[in-house]
Formats: C-alpha cells, sequence, structure tokens
C-alpha cells in the first residue's frame, strides 16, 4: 500500500489541536432566560431540563449564575402578568423585560439582548396585531387565510424595542418575522437617541415543530391556526437569502438562522453570501430530544450537546444562542 496521504498522522493526539478547523469558546455562546411576571418562585420548565422560570427579584441572581460558567451574553424573554389583544405589556416601562433589564444592566456585566416579539404578550399566541377581521371575534378563525396584520404589528415592535433600549437592553433582537421590522425598529432606536444598539435580527426564522418546548415555556403558542403566513417554509432556502438580505438592507447588524441544526445549510449559504456576523439559534426542541434521548441511557448528553455547538459553529455560525450554554461553557473552560 501507498502511504503517502495518510491523514490519520495528523489524527494523533498532540497533533490534533495545531490542526483543528474549529473551535467554540464560552465568548461565542448566548444563554436564554426566562422571566416571569407571575412567578414568586423559581418553576422547573419540564420540557426543558434544567431551565427554569424565575421572578423578577431572582433575575440577577439568574444572570450571575450565568456569568459564574463563562458565558457573557444573556436573551431575555418575558412572560407577563397580564395578556390582551395587541400585547401592550410588551412595551410598558414597567414591564417584565423592562423592569428586568433595568436591575440585570445595573447588577452585572452581563451583555444583555432582548428579544422582540408578540406573541407572549397577546391572548391570542400571534406575534402581532391580528388583522381587523378578526380582531372583534374570539380566538376562533373562521377563514384560516386571515393572520397578523404585518403594517400594524411594526408600531408595537418598535415601542417594545425602545421601551428595551431605554431601559438599558445592550441589543435587540426581533424575532416576529414581519415585513420591515428592521427598518422600523432600526428608525425607532435612533430617533431616540440609540444609534449604538445593534439590531439581531431572526433573519431566516422557520415555521418550525422544534420550538415546542419553548411555547410551553413562555406560554406563547398560538390559540388558533398556526404561524405559517409569517414564518418561512421549511422548505425553502433561496427565500431565505431573500429575507436575510431585506433585513440586512435595512441595517441588521447580526444576523440570525433558527432553528440551527435542520438547518445547517442555510446557516452557511447566509455565512458566504453575507460578510454580517451569523448566529444560529439552537432551539428548545434540538435541547430537548437530547435530553430525553440521554435520560434513557442511549446518547451521551455532555458529548452530544458539544458536538451540536462545534457542527453549528463549523457551518459558519458566529454566535450560537443554545440552552446548553451554561453546561458546555463549564466544560470548556
Ligand atoms: C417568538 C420566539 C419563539 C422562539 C423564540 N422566540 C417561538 C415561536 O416562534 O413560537 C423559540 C425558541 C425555541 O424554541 O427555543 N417570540
Amino acid at each position: 500500500m501507498d502511504l503517502t496521504h495518510r491523514p490519520r498522522r495528523l489524527r494523533q493526539d498532540r497533533i490534533r489541536g495545531l490542526v483543528s478547523e474549529t473551535s467554540l469558546e464560552p465568548a461565542d455562546l448566548i444563554a436564554p432566560v426566562f422571566i416571569d411576571a407571575t412567578a414568586t418562585t423559581r418553576q422547573q420548565i419540564e420540557s426543558m431540563p434544567g431551565h427554569e422560570r424565575v421572578p423578577i427579584e431572582e433575575s440577577v441572581a439568574r444572570v450571575e449564575e450565568v456569568l459564574d460558567t463563562g458565558v457573557e451574553a444573556i436573551m431575555l424573554f418575558g412572560i407577563p402578568e397580564s395578556k390582551d389583544a395587541t400585547g401592550t405589556r410588551a412595551w410598558a416601562d414597567d414591564g417584565v423585560i423592562q423592569e428586568a433589564t433595568r436591575r440585570i444592566t445595573a447588577e452585572t456585566d452581563a451583555y444583555v439582548i432582548t428579544d422582540v416579539c408578540l406573541c407572549e404578550y397577546t391572548k391570542h399566541g400571534h406575534c402581532g396585531t391580528l388583522e381587523p377581521d378578526l380582531r372583534h371575534g374570539e380566538c376562533e378563525t373562521p377563514d384560516p387565510s386571515l393572520t397578523v396584520d404585518n403594517d400594524a404589528t411594526l408600531t408595537s415592535l418598535r415601542k417594545t424595542a425602545v421601551s428595551h433600549a431605554k431601559a438599558g437592553a445592550d441589543m435587540v433582537a426581533p424575532s416576529s418575522m414581519t415585513d420591515g421590522m428592521v427598518g422600523a425598529l432600526r428608525e425607532g432606536l435612533d430617533d431616540e437617541g440609540f444609534h449604538d444598539v445593534p439590531i439581531m435580527s431572526y433573519a431566516a426564522k422557520y415555521e418550525s415543530a422544534f420550538y415546542g418546548p419553548f411555547r410551553d415555556a413562555a406560554d406563547g403558542a398560538p390559540a388558533f391556526g398556526n404561524r405559517r403566513h409569517y414564518q418561512m417554509d421549511p422548505a425553502n432556502s433561496r427565500e431565505a437569502l431573500r429575507e436575510v438580505r431585506l433585513d440586512a438592507d435595512a441595517g441588521a447588524d447580526v444576523l440570525m438562522v433558527k432553528p440551527a441544526l435542520p438547518y445547517l445549510d442555510i446557516v452557511r449559504d447566509i455565512r458566504q453570501e453575507f460578510d454580517h456576523p451569523v448566529a444560529a439559534y439552537n432551539v428548545s426542541g434540538e435541547y430537548a430530544m437530547l435530553h430525553a434521548a440521554a435520560e434513557k441511557g442511549w446518547l451521551d448528553l455532555e458529548e452530544v450537546a458539544l458536538e451540536s455547538l462545534l457542527s453549528i459553529k463549523r457551518a459558519g455560525a458566529d454566535l450560537i444562542l443554545t440552552y446548553f450554554a451554561e453546561d458546555v461553557a463549564e466544560r470548556l473552560r
């Protein structure tokens, strides 16, 4: 056998590190944190082992736990004390995210990113104001093509992002897949002098069944219908580039793909086409399924978590939002 070409030479333990193409660091990771205005004590999230909804009073303590692992950035999600038709608690100055953000930024060095969406704040659980024909009815939709009123929703999103910035958010992350959301947020932030608050757009967000556990966690499942009128069809990849281009042109600073593992081709496509930092959201279902298999003894959780995040990075993501952030960061230290 001709041994000239022998790739195994470079797989020996002492040289693996030198030739490794991808590295994963705690600084790449963003930990999602759930703050619950209705809670008085920490509540375990059953479908997301190790994660909790914490009361506003516990928000600083929770973020300190994250920082202790070496993760420096968090993504805040809020569960408001009450919901209504348009989601007014999303932009209230004394709302759950605003209150938690003020406390966290006053007392910790965490880089605070806030999720800007309305599904946790509307009674019907959709990501915005409904079209006029739907607004007065109950949550039954006679016509399944009726959905969120795109342009009415922009006003709410803009107010929400500005209120987060006023509370001290370092970055805002619109996740509602409303057309024009990045432009509306940029304009709103700039009008108020928040020129230095970047926007991380959930630019290519798919209508995915992998969000199931999150919807339990954040109590944001749609009461009727689904989100396919605004989130992307899993069958499409060219459409993702078009979506991302619109957001990039509107001034998005970071471009996100969501979910991550089933959409690594999209991460790669965006990495190749754009110069922006690319983020990927390793979502709740991706986390829950590994935990469930590990619980049965079918997978080694630590190993599959690390391999998953490394793969997301290898595909081209610079930032990874993941429920594994704390565990993996501790392991990397
Ligand atoms: C919408 C939002 C969702 C997630 C983050 N932001 C859910 C949705 O569209 O239903 C899902 C995150 C996850 O599954 O981990 N505000």
